[in-house]
Parts: structure tokens; C-alpha cells; sequence
């Protein structure tokens, strides 16, 4: 933990689930047990949300995993943040690279987004991170600074954000990044947003790691002092494997 806040684990259901199977899956969720100051987030499809918020332990908060970038209105096919909010959800994950390849969504559309999403009062799980063939021909920090920039240069206040460091490499391969490669980007975007937003802004922002997260490797994986949490795609399908995740830290702690 190199944040003030808590612990942070979120669930991304990306876009699967049945009626029945998220029925189970929340079933099991609300007799999982995860210490009290873990902040755990489940984030199901558009179509399964309102089951979710419905039938889910208070324990969990449930996030949206995209929204509009402006207000409700005539943008067919789309759900903004008021839509989100009136169900009474606090949470939306922008600009996960899955979006940003195969929707084409820039650095500048995700900072609007998140800009859009604060100012209608919604907390923002802000995604990054860098290709294999950015990593390997020396771009990487390239592409988080242009990442972090079209979000740093629209909004003012970062109270709500957490930001999710996802090495495109690592998202749904069973390629995770090493402890090691997880903290030394971690500790860069930490110091990034010291120098270039605030160091009390660095201090206090959640930076979470994304990428064949499982429970076998999250305790090492936690035990790193700037991974703030997780977020987890396959694995968070299971909910004992997402409930061992989000004992992670405690692991390290004991
Ligand atoms: P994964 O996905 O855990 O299945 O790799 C992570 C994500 O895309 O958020």
C-alpha cells in the first residue's frame, strides 16, 4: 500500500454473465468474507446491474464498466452518469483497453469521459497501460504519460479517482506482470502524479494493478509497496478465487 486509502479490489465481469450465472455468482459473493477496510467493487454488464445492485451484500459497491460522455439525452445506445446514479451506483471504469483498441478511444475521449463522470458526482476507475510492442521498443512511459495527461488536463480534483494500471500484455493472457515490473511502474505513476499534479494528490490516489490477477499470485503481487489493489477480470467469474484476491492484502499484513 503506498495510498492513504484503503485496500481496493474491483471485479471486472467485462461483458459475460446469464441471468443465472450472475445469480449465482452474487449468491456466492454475499457469503464471501474479506476484512472491513477492503473497498471491493463488483462491475457486471449495463444489462445485469440492476439485479446486482438489488441483490448484493452492502458490503460491495457495484460499478458501470463505461458511460456516456455527456449528459442523458439523444445519443442512441449509449447510458450516462445520471442513468448510473439514479440506480445508485457510485462507480464507472473508463477508458479500459479493450475500449481503447476496439472502440478506437483516445486519451482526450477517456478525459472527457472522466471529466464528465466527476463533474455528475461518479467515482472513476481510470484504466492505463502500455502494449507489448510500446513496452518493447521503449514507448511505455511514453504512452502512460499521454494516458495520464488527457486525464490530468481535464479534471481538477482527483479525490475520486483510482487509477488501474493494466499492462495490455498481461489482460486476459495468464501473462501477469512480475511483482517487480507491477512496483516499478507503479512507483512512477505515483511519482508522476506528484510531479505533475500534486504530491498530496500522489499520496493519497489509489493506483491498482490489472493483468491475470488470480489468487496465486495476488498476495505477492500486493505485498509491493505502491499496488493499492486490484482489477480483475477472469478470476473475479469465481468468487473464491475473487474472495481469496481480496483477502490479499491482509495476507501480506499478518
Ligand atoms: P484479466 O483482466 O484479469 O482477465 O486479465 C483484467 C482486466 O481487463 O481488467
Amino acid at each position: 500500500m503506498g495510498s492513504s486509502g484503503n485496500f481496493f479490489v474491483a471485479g471486472n465481469w467485462k461483458s459475460n454473465g446469464t441471468k443465472e450465472s450472475v445469480s449465482k455468482l452474487v449468491k456466492e459473493l454475499n457469503s464471501s468474507k474479506f476484512p472491513s477496510d477492503v473497498d471491493v467493487i463488483v462491475a457486471p454488464t449495463f444489462v445485469h446491474l440492476p439485479y446486482v445492485v438489488d441483490n448484493i451484500d452492502s458490503r460491495y459497491q457495484v460499478s458501470a464498466q463505461n458511460c456516456w460522455v455527456g449528459k442523458a439525452g439523444a445519443y442512441t445506445g449509449e447510458v450516462a452518469p445520471e442513468h448510473l446514479l439514479d440506480l445508485g451506483l457510485q462507480w464507472v471504469i473508463l477508458g479500459h483497453s479493450e475500449r481503447r483498441s476496439l472502440l478506437k478511444e483516445s486519451n482526450e475521449f477517456v478525459g472527457d469521459k472522466t471529466a464528465n463522470a466527476l463533474a455528475q458526482g461518479m467515482k472513476v476507475i481510470a484504466c492505463i497501460g502500455e502494449t507489448l510492442e510500446q513496452r518493447e521498443s521503449g514507448q511505455m512511459y511514453n504512452v502512460l504519460d499521454g494516458q495520464l495527461s488527457g486525464i490530468a488536463d481535464r479534471i481538477a480534483d482527483w479525490e475520486n479517482v483510482v487509477v488501474a494500471y493494466e499492462p495490455v500484455w498481461a489482460i486476459g493472457t495468464g501473462k501477469v506482470a512480475t511483482p517487480d515490473q507491477a512496483q516499478e511502474v507503479h512507483a512512477y505513476i505515483r511519482k508522476w502524479l506528484a510531479d505533475k499534479v500534486l504530491p498530496k494528490v500522489s499520496g493519497a490516489t489509489r493506483i491498482i494493478y490489472g493483468g491475470s490477477v488470480n489468487d496465486k499470485n495476488s498476495a505477492e503481487l500486493a505485498g509491493k509497496e505502491d499496488v493499492d489493489g486490484f482489477l480483475v477480470g477472469g478470476a473475479s467469474l469465481q468468487a473464491a478465487s475473487f474472495a481469496t484476491i481480496c483477502n490479499a492484502n491482509a495476507k501480506v499484513a499478518a
